[in-house]
């Protein structure tokens, strides 16, 4: 921990709190009342405010815009039944913030100004925490490139932004999940890896396309031969086949998913047999064909655990069991549930409170 971050704030005059449904929400479309604002130039991050959330100029040449030097984070703050606010697991977002930065040639953030930026902003906006079962705050740190230059080369300057929002649930039912074997999510040597703006703009058009099928998600397939599992969608995914929780491994081209880490130290903690490897769409076919597959999820912040309903392979349909009845998914979700909404006591030391 260095020294104490010195945030210039400037409050709202008009809090939109009162105006906002909080019955209604849907992810992504309402902000709190403040976001942070940091730039990086000469070598150093400055300037770190926290001011009304609003719009803001920017060059039309800077090269976030044209190269796709840009990317972003996604984390959650919980209100406790105690009264107090935490984040979850700040610190690992801190990490990967910088493993993006690394591989998209930009400028890196200390981890302890990112954990102090998102506190310093969740503390001010604590009362836009929902307080009903399955919400949260959803928080999105991001960064982006601001050389208002053309040439193909790094930026030498940045912007880090904070914004944040009340969201509930990213998914109310059991998904209709394909395996996708046409596009291709990353691919070696990639950035896969990183959360780089660009590898959701490139999945827009394979989820289009799979939404105009009836699917509600895809599961990403690696490049080469379209024969292994790699992700679902924006989360990370999860079997359990034969007992034994069963997820790929991380590489270039998978997210290292904080909630894929919480779910298998979880798993560990309970003498559940983990395997982190390549996984083959065969053997999760052959799974669910032959009943030893008893639980699929997605897992990620915006997601948390998302249970797949049935599994699509080249036109042949798999119905999983009813994931009201799945022991072990259902046993996570609650597990989790208790730590982030602080029912039960943090014993992993998750909950960063602020
Ligand atoms: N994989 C992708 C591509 C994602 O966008 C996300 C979402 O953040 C995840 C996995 C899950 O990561 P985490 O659990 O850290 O949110
Ligand atoms: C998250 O889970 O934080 C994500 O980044 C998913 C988002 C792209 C909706």
């Amino acid at each position: 921990m260095t020294d104490t971050l010195d945030i210039k704030i400037t409050k709202t005059t008009h809090s939109r709190l009162q105006e906002t449904d909080f019955t209604n929400l849907v992810f992504g479309r309402t902000f709190s009342d403040h976001m942070l604002v940091a730039d990086y130039a000469d070598g150093e991050w400055k300037n770190f405010e926290i001011v009304p959330y609003g719009e803001i100029a920017l060059s039309p040449a800077i090269s976030a815009l044209h190269y796709g030097q840009a990317f972003f984070e996604g984390m959650k703050a919980y209100k406790l039944a105690d009264g107090q606010v935490s984040v979850f697991r700040p610190e690992k977002n801190a990490a990967r913030f910088n493993k993006s930065a690394e591989r998209l040639c930009m400028a890196e953030l200390p981890e302890d100004l990112f954990v102090q930026s998102i506190a310093a902003l969740v503390d001010l906006d604590r009362d836009w925490i929902p307080a009903q079962a399955g919400h949260s705050l959803y928080i999105r740190p991001f960064m982006f490139a601001t050389d208002p230059y053309l040439g193909v080369t790094p930026s030498s300057t940045y912007k880090f932004m904070v914004l944040t929002g009340p969201v509930g649930p990213y998914f109310t039912k059991p998904l209709r999940v394909k395996f996708e074997t046409h596009y291709t999510r990353a691919a070696e040597g990639g950035f896969g890896y990183a959360k780089a703006a660009g590898n959701y703009g490139g999945s827009m058009l394979p989820f289009k396309k799979a939404a105009e099928e009836g699917f509600d998600q895809l599961i990403w397939t690696d490049a080469k031969e379209h024969l292994y599992v790699e992700e679902m969608g924006a989360a990370n995914v999860m079997f359990v086949l034969d007992g034994k929780l069963i997820t790929p491994s991380t590489r270039d081209t998978i997210l290292d998913g904080v909630t894929r880490d919480t779910v298998i130290t979880l798993a560990k903690s309970w003498g559940v047999p983990v395997e982190e490897r390549r996984v083959s769409i065969a053997e999760v076919v052959e799974g669910a064909k032959n009943g030893k597959l008893t639980d699929a999820f997605g897992a990620g912040t915006a997601a948390t655990i998302a249970p797949v309903g049935s599994l699509n392979y080249n036109g042949e349909e798999y119905t999983l069991s009813d994931p009201s009845t799945r022991e072990f998914s259902q046993k996570v979700l609650k597990t989790l549930d208790d730590i982030r909404y602080g029912r039960t006591t943090d014993t992993f030391g998750w909950n960063y409170i602020v």
